[in-house]
């Protein structure tokens, strides 16, 4: 690696949003519908390499029509958070877990891999421009939500792998991924699509994994769900994940059950690090295939008491019900209670826990803040 390759050159948005402008998005910042005032990008071709590294305005992209990305979908993103303290400091959660996986999503969509000092030196160059952007710790569980993603940019319709590429990140502040905030969401199993095979990117963040989920989702909304939860594609049998969010299953006994990342389902940064702290605090987790079947007989019967989905942006969110066709199954029955603390104990002592870390309310004795 040259150092020039992480040497950003900078220019600053001439005219970026009034600190007025700013205050008005922040007190209220939805999710991922506004953007900062800078961007950063590094160029890659066969011949140079990773080159040309550079914070700019944040702006439209120049492509050719003909860009691979544009035809067959050679696109990789990842997903992360910058994190105020009450000291005003920014940090980001385990960023060189989010490095790694796009470089193993780069090798499943035949993109170049980003190394991983110019993959969080873009991320540190465009966090410090756009601190400002970082939501105040007292806002409580607002961050800014970034979004590195890697495009094939050479102008070739052949379908083969691109030669040229290139790297983003653009950065948006962040609240709630669902509208209705941290209350438990509804979901509908998918019955009709499925959104990963083997073999296939099921474990890749690649767009088109996001893409393919989409009709699935509209059917999901159509059904009053507010996502979707697709099934193996051979026995359709097998719980995998939702649209964009891992699934942990909390019994009565205290054992927590997660569908293991066999290479269709995303290794989630959040979900590995739930594994651990849910350990830590004494839990037995399981990473095992668990089927749809064990999971409604474990509502009806009251032994699995939590259901939750996480993720980066949606972090930990508790699941209501399950709705499979005409069939309904409510997590902890009709009767739960509308006190999360007291309907789902469990998923919300590790959202503190997870929360308290990264918002550096409690010691991180893991090192995972950076
Ligand atoms: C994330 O959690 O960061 C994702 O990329 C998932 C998407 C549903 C927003």
């Amino acid at each position: 690696m040259t150092s020039s390759t992480t040497d950003f050159a900078i220019t600053r948005n001439e005219s970026p949003k009034t600190e007025a402008e700013r205050a008005e998005i922040l007190a209220n910042p939805g999710f991922g519908v506004h953007f900062t005032d800078h961007m950063a990008t590094v160029e890659f071709t066969e011949e140079q390499g990773w080159h040309s590294p550079r914070v700019e305005p944040y702006g439209p992209l120049q492509l050719d029509p003909a860009a691979c990305v544009l035809h067959y979908a050679q696109e990789i993103f990842e997903g992360m958070k910058a994190y105020r303290h009450a000291d005003g400091s920014v940090w980001t959660f385990r960023p060189e877990k989010n490095a790694a996986r796009m470089r193993r999503s780069a090798e499943r969509l035949a993109l170049p891999q980003v190394p991983e000092d110019v993959f969080l030196e873009a991320i540190k160059e465009l966090v410090k421009i756009d601190e400002v952007w970082v939501p105040d710790a007292s806002t409580g569980e607002a961050s800014l939500y970034l979004r590195p993603f890697e495009i094939a940019t050479e102008a070739f319709l052949g379908v083969r792998p691109a030669k040229e590429a290139r790297y983003c990140v653009i950065a948006s502040p962040a609240g709630p991924y669902f509208p209705s905030g941290v209350k438990p969401v509804d979901i509908w199993v998918s019955r009709n699509y499925h959104r990963a095979a083997f073999g296939g990117t099921g474990f890749a963040k690649c767009g088109g994994n996001y893409a393919g989920s989409m009709a699935a989702q509209v059917e999901a909304a159509e059904h009053g769900c507010a996502q979707v939860m697709f099934l193996d594609d051979r026995e359709e049998k097998w719980v995998e994940e939702l649209g964009g969010m891992n699934l942990f299953f909390a019994f009565s006994d205290g054992r927590i059950v997660t569908p293991p990342t066999g290479g269709t389902i995303l290794e989630g940064v959040t979900r590995m690090s739930l594994v651990e702290l849910a350990r830590d605090a004494g839990h037995e987790v399981e990473e095992r295939p668990i089927s749809i079947d064990e999971v409604k007989a474990g509502i009806e019967d009251g032994s699995l008491t939590e259901v939750f989905a996480c993720g980066t942006a949606a972090v930990i969110t508790p699941v209501g019900s399950f709705k499979d066709g005409d069939d309904v199954w409510t997590v902890g029955g009709e009767g739960r209670s509308e006190e999360l603390e007291e309907s789902y104990p469990v998923t919300m002592k590790l959202r503190t826990t997870l929360t308290d870390l990264q918002y550096g309310r409690a010691e991180d004795t893991k090192g995972w803040l950076v």
